[in-house]
C-alpha cells in the first residue's frame, strides 16, 4: 500500500519499524497546542526502550509552560527537554532555543518532531544538566526535571539518578549562572522536607546568594506514605501484593535514612537582578487558570517595588484593584436584619487566591480605582474609625502589602498600558 521509498524514509527516521506482522509505529505523534510532539507509549517502559523512555505531555509539563511569559526573547533554554514540549512553545516567541537532555533518544524524537513542525530554531544538545551550554547566557530558562524522590533510578525522565532531591538542587543552584541580566528561570520541582528544618529550608539554601529574586508557589506538602503509594500504584501495580509491600517499605526506609518528613512540590521562578534580592514563598491557589506569564511578570514588578520602596513612596502611589478581583460576603440574621459577618476577597483568574478581609479594608479596596493616592484613602479610613494617621498606616500597610503580593491590588505605575483607569 505504501511506496517503498516512503517506508524506507519513515523507517530511517524512526517512525516505522518493520515487524514479522507488518509495519508498526513505535512512537506516538500527538498534536498539542499547534505543534506535534513525538514520544513513547507507556508500554515502552519495558525493554528495549526502558530507561530511555521519552514522556509525552504531563501535568508537570503544563505548569512551567503556562507560567512562561510569551514575549519575544532572544535566547531560551530548556533543561531536560525530553521530546521538546517546552522547546516547541519557546520556539514560537524566542529567536533561538537550546534543548538539553541526557537521553539521546529524547533528542532524536525532539529532532523528528522539529522536522514535522518545520521548526528550525531549536538546537537539541546531548547534555548532563547545563554542561553543553557552559559560558552561554539565556533570557528564559524552563525546566521540568526528573524530580521524583525515591530509591529508584529506573527512568531518565522520572528519577534523574542522583538520589534524594539532588536533581532539583542541581537545576536550581546552577540556573543563575546561565541567566542573562533580567532573565527568568521557571522550574517545576519537588524538594525534601527534613527533620528539624523548616519545610522550605533546602530551597532557601539553594537560592541564597544566587543574584536572583525568587518567587515560589508551593503545594501544601505531601506525606511520604501517600507519595510513595501513588508512584508505586502507577508503576508497580503488576507486582504481587508481597512484592508490592516490600517495595513500598523500601521507599519508606529510604525516606527514613534521609530523615525526611514530607515532600514539597512547587513552581520556582528566579529572575536575575543586581542589587538586594527578595524571596517570596506562598501556597499555590487550588488551580491556576490558563497561561499567566504576564501576571508572573507583574508579580515580579510588584514584589520588587515592595522590596525597594519606602513607606512614603508606597503611600504616594494610586492603586487599582485587579480586574479579576471579586468580593463575597456572608450575612447572618441580627435582630430583624441581615448583618455581614465576614467578607472574602478572591481573584477569578489566573491565580485564584482567596482570603478574609475586614470591612474597612473592603471599603478601602473599593476606592482603589487608580486615581487617588493610597495616602488619601488611608487618611480617610483613619478619620472614619477615629484613629491617627500613623496608627492607621501601621495597621493597614501589612494588610495592603499582602494584597499587593498576591496581585489583588496593582500600583498604577505597574499597570500594562491600556485604557485610562475609570474616574467614577
Ligand atoms: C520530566 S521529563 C521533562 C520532559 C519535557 N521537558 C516536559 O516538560 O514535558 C525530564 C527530562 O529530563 C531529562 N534528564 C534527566 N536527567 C538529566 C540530566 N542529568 N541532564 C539533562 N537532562 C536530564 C530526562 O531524560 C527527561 O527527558
Amino acid at each position: 500500500m505504501f511506496g517503498e521509498s516512503l517506508v524506507a524514509a519513515l523507517t530511517a527516521g524512526g517512525l516505522l519499524r518493520v515487524t514479522p506482522q507488518g509495519l508498526a509505529c513505535p512512537v506516538i505523534i500527538q498534536p498539542v497546542r499547534g505543534f506535534y510532539i513525538v514520544y513513547d507509549p507507556v508500554a515502552a517502559k519495558l525493554a528495549p526502550v526502558g530507561k530511555y523512555l521519552v514522556m509525552g505531555m504531563g501535568t508537570s509539563s503544563l505548569a512551567p509552560a503556562n507560567a512562561a511569559p510569551r514575549r519575544h526573547y532572544r535566547r531560551a533554554l530548556d533543561v531536560g527537554c525530553g521530546g521538546g514540549f517546552q522547546s516547541f512553545h519557546l520556539a514560537t516567541h524566542c529567536d533561538e532555543v537550546v534543548g538539553l537532555d541526557i537521553n539521546p533518544r529524547a533528542l532524536s524524537l525532539g529532532r523528528l518532531a522539529a522536522r514535522l513542525n518545520r521548526t528550525g530554531n531549536i538546537d537539541f544538545r546531548l547534555s548532563n544538566f547545563y554542561a553543553a551550554v557552559e559560558g552561554e547566557k539565556f533570557d528564559l530558562i524552563i525546566s521540568n526535571p526528573p524530580f521524583v524522590i525515591s530509591p529508584e533510578s529506573e527512568f531518565h525522565y522520572r528519577d534523574g539518578g542522583l538520589g534524594a532531591d539532588r536533581v532539583t538542587e542541581t537545576v536550581i543552584r546552577n540556573a543563575s549562572n546561565y541567566l542573562a541580566d533580567g532573565g527568568i528561570a521557571i522550574i517545576i520541582c519537588e524538594w525534601a522536607m527534613v527533620q528539624g528544618a523548616e519545610p522550605h529550608d533546602r530551597l532557601k539554601q539553594w537560592t541564597a546568594g544566587s543574584g536572583c529574586d525568587v518567587w515560589v508557589s508551593t503545594s501544601k506538602g505531601e506525606d511520604l506514605p501517600s507519595y510513595a503509594m501513588s508512584w508505586l500504584r502507577a508503576y508497580r501495580a503488576h507486582l504481587s501484593p508481597e512484592e508490592f509491600h516490600r517495595t513500598y517499605n523500601r521507599w519508606l526506609d529510604y525516606y527514613d535514612d534521609l530523615l525526611m518528613t514530607g515532600i514539597q512540590t512547587g513552581l520556582v521562578v528566579l529572575r536575575k537582578r543586581a542589587g538586594g534580592n527578595w524571596l517570596y514563598i506562598d501556597e499555590a491557589p487550588p488551580v491556576i487558570r490558563g497561561r499567566w506569564g504576564e501576571t508572573l511578570l507583574q508579580l515580579f514588578a510588584i514584589h520588587t517595588l515592595l522590596h525597594q520602596a519606602t513607606v512614603d513612596e508606597l503611600l504616594d502611589q494610586p492603586y487599582q484593584l485587579a480586574s479579576a478581583a471579586r468580593m463575597r460576603h456572608v450575612y447572618q440574621q441580627v435582630g430583624s436584619r441581615w448583618s455581614s459577618t465576614e467578607a472574602e476577597i478572591f481573584l477569578e483568574e489566573p491565580l485564584p487566591y482567596s482570603g478574609r478581609i475586614d470591612q474597612y479594608t473592603a471599603g478601602l479596596l473599593a476606592r482603589c480605582d487608580g486615581t487617588v493616592p493610597l495616602r488619601e484613602l488611608v487618611a480617610a479610613m483613619g478619620d472614619a474609625v477615629g484613629v491617627s494617621f500613623a496608627e492607621i498606616v501601621e495597621a493597614a500597610l501589612p494588610i495592603l502589602r499582602g494584597l499587593l503580593q498576591r496581585g489583588y491590588l496593582i500600583p498604577v505605575s505597574l499597570l500594562p498600558p491600556g485604557p485610562e483607569p475609570s474616574a467614577v
